[in-house]
């Protein structure tokens, strides 16, 4: 296999990464952990083996995947930077960001992996298991979050096993850091566009920035990850909420809500919550909650990720 190249150096990579990056080489799937939440990856530039990646999650349709490169250089093989895309990528790379940009020509990501998009998504995760993993493979590693399709994204190796059974393999990173996925903007010609609030607050890229992002929904971008109903615990939500009623298991946030079984963050911090929301989420559902009562949090920094994915959880099912 050409996969790794002769002049790799090997010494100093964990075995158990090493013998993800040969299952990832031999075109099929590994869960491996990013800072953000637990991926489901597959080499990117090989339809055989994404398709396997949609096989696992039980997605109904082909939805574009972000694909996960070692660098901003070997993302710029792969997408065509604007100068706003290029500041943020030296910006914020490694980290919880998703560019989406348009294909390059000469790029290795298959069709498959960009759902026959002119676009493609790209980010280099920050957790040192997902680096260690992608300079030992050297391809792109196309992961969307490591859950069956419509279930809370996983952010422990426990989480995977739970929702994909044990037949995946899993490299285990730990408790992820972020806890919410990245924050995707589009940046296509000269606009840049928040199309999912995630694990990179609005506030830090507009600062890099200079100027506002476009919030406003692009007309054509699909995004199926902004289904209304995405991100699914089995219990009913009931949001914002400021006491518990008859039955119910509550969630609170910086100890406003009596008698909550778990509170995101008792000191009131938006990092801790969001690290903690779907651990949690799927903490009271297996508690058996038919109703899990969310107190209000902030939608300022971290808060606008977390809210969003709330109000997904807390939507009607489709
Ligand atoms: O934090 C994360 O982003 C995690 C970790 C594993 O990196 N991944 C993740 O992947 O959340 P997934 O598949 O659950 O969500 C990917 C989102 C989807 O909403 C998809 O539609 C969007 O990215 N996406 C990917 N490529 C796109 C493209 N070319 N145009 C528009 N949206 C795209
Ligand atoms: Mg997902």
């Amino acid at each position: 296999m050409a996969v790794f190249p002769t002049s790799f150096d090997f010494s100093d990579v964990p075995p158990d990464v090493i013998a993800a990056a040969r299952v990832l080489a031999a075109g099929d799937v590994v869960a491996f952990p990013t800072e953000t939440v637990y991926g489901l990856g597959a080499d990117a530039t090989s339809p055989e083996a994404v398709a396997k990646i949609y096989a696992a999650k039980g997605r109904p349709q082909f939805n574009p995947l972000i694909s996960h490169v070692f660098s901003l250089e070997a993302a710029e093989r792969e997408g065509i930077f604007t100068p706003a895309a290029r500041r943020l990528g030296a910006a914020f790379w490694p980290g919880p960001l998703t560019l989406i940009l348009p294909r390059a020509r000469g790029g290795t990501v298959c069709d498959l992996a960009c759902a026959g998009l002119a676009t493609v998504g790209l980010r280099v995760p920050s957790h040192p298991i997902a680096l260690e993993l992608l300079r030992a493979f050297g391809r792109p590693v196309a992961a969307p979050s490591a859950n069956r399709s419509g279930r809370i994204s996983p952010t422990q190796a426990a989480d995977v096993v739970a929702d994909l059974g044990a037949t995946v393999p899993i490299l285990d990173g730990g408790p992820c850091a972020v806890g919410v996925e990245s924050t995707i903007v589009a940046c296509l010609e000269d606009s840049v566009r928040l199309l999912r609030p995630g694990g990179l607050s609005v506030e830090e890229i507009e600062a890099v920035l200079g100027h506002p992002l476009d919030q406003t929904p692009a007309a054509g971008i699909q995004a199926p990850g902004m289904l209304a109903s995405h991100y699914a615990p089995n219990a009913v939500l009931r949001l914002n909420a400021s006491e518990l009623r008859a039955g119910e298991l509550g969630l609170d946030f910086g100890g406003a809500l009596a008698n909550a079984s778990l509170d995101l963050s008792p000191q009131g911090d938006l990092q801790e919550a969001a690290a903690n929301l779907y651990r949690f989420l799927r903490a009271l559902d297996a508690r058996g909650a038919a109703t899990i009562a969310v107190a209000a949090l902030p939608e300022t920094g971290l808060g606008a990720a977390i809210n969003d994915r709330l109000r997904r959880a807390a939507a009607p099912r489709g």
